[in-house]
């Protein structure tokens, strides 16, 4: 997967902007607020739709636009397209492969696959379960069209239902009733697809991720364990829809009386330990920033394990906050695999490292405009 040109029209605080880049490492330098993490910004959106710092649509507009476009030449398994997206606050997103519109996005997003690891990551270990779901989700809807669509239906349905437990029953209890129980079959079909894809995903990422961890802290074991809402004894899908629907019928009531759909994916937990010890509650700084880069490295190797091909690979800030000895490692494990995208204040140490030519470009970033550096 490579990214090898973007051009950007009103995206953030750049105007225009058309850039080709290096096969290998991009590093990307410039002082704060000049723009570098809107660049890896615009490159994350181009492959998922949104951006990785939680911005709305209408806030990744530059301020004095009123649209703004993101384009990019892919190659892709040897094969190139451009992928072209732009928004304005009456059209929305309009989506175009080579030029010809797309009504879903489900037949864009993904076609670029990323990876990306920001300051806002760090949170992934600590945080809230969402981010851990989110963190899964991502990487599935990426990897799988089936999930993407999976999700989005789902979410919906949760939605609604949602809505429907909340409302008050004012003489429609039975018409209340039969209506959930639509939703909850649905809710049951599509919630056990998507738990079973997690799971089957973790099966490989949790070892590749253990791997790196292992190598990046000097020996520490790091183990995970998917808590789910829905009880299953094995986890073949028809065990999990049975568990599914056994839960629902549990929690009826409960769901009922709390005004939300207490069972399925969306309530999930992954819970990940370090030598035994949960990583959220007890692991130092250090630790989870190291747990959290695992989980990316592994990321990246579970593309190409399903797809064969790596992704494209974004890193805003991180580099500097590791040190010497991750960062080497860091740069030796991705090295010849993915197309990377580095940002950073200072990354001077990078020039140093004997790269080979053409491997890498240096970028300078300046209020928004952006100078190749040699
Ligand atoms: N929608 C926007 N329109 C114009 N400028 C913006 C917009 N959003 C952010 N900016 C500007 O972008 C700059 C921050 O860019 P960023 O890429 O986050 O910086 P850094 O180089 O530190 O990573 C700030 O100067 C901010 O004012
Ligand atoms: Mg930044």
């Amino acid at each position: 997967m490579l990214l090898k040109k973007i051009e950007l029209v009103n995206f953030r605080n750049y105007e225009q902007l058309s850039l080709s880049f290096a096969p290998g490492f991009n590093f990307i330098t410039g002082d704060n607020a000049q723009g570098k993490s809107n660049l890896l910004e615009s490159i994350v959106y181009l492959s998922t739709g949104k951006s990785y710092r939680g911005a709305h649509d209408v806030h990744l507009l530059r301020w004095q636009g009123d649209f703004f476009l993101i384009r990019g030449k892919i190659e892709s398994n040897g094969r190139d397209f451009l992928l072209e997206v732009s928004y304005s606050p009456e059209k929305g997103k309009v989506l175009k492969i080579n030029g010809v519109e797309k009504k879903k996005g489900r037949e864009v997003w993904g076609l670029l696959k990323t990876v990306w690891f920001s300051p806002e990551d760090l949170n992934l270990v600590k945080g809230s379960p969402e981010g851990r779901r989110e963190f899964l989700n991502q990487l599935l809807t990426q990897v799988s069209p089936l999930y993407a669509k999976s999700l989005q239906e789902y979410n919906k349905l949760v939605g609604q239902k949602n809505n429907l437990l909340k409302r008050k029953e004012d003489g429609f209890a039975g018409e209340k009733t039969s209506l959930l129980e639509v939703y909850n079959l649905q809710l049951v079909q599509i919630g056990s697809l998507i738990l079973k894809s997690r799971l089957d995903c973790l099966e490989k990422l949790i070892p590749l991720a253990r791997r790196f961890y292992r190598e990046l802290s000097g020996g520490e074991i790091l183990s995970a364990r998917y808590h789910s809402t829905v009880e299953f004894a094995t986890s073949s899908l028809e065990e999990i829809k049975r568990g599914f629907s056994k839960g629902l019928v549990e929690k009826k009531h409960e769901e009922e009386k709390k005004g939300y759909a207490l069972v399925g994916p969306h309530r999930d937990e992954l819970e990940i330990f370090v030598n035994g010890k949960s990583l959220r509650l007890f692991g130092s700084q250090g630790q989870q920033r190291t747990c959290v880069l695992a989980l990316k490295l592994a990321a990246m190797e579970y593309f190409q394990l399903t797809g064969g091909e790596f992704p494209v690979l974004v890193l805003d800030e991180v580099t500097s906050e590791l040190d010497e000895s991750r960062r080497e490692y860091l740069l030796r494990t991705i090295r010849g695999k993915s197309q990377v995208f580095v940002a950073g204040v200072d990354l001077s140490f990078l020039e140093s490292f004997p790269w080979e030519k053409g491997e890498v470009s240096f970028f300078t970033v300046e209020d928004g405009k952006v100078k190749e550096a040699r």
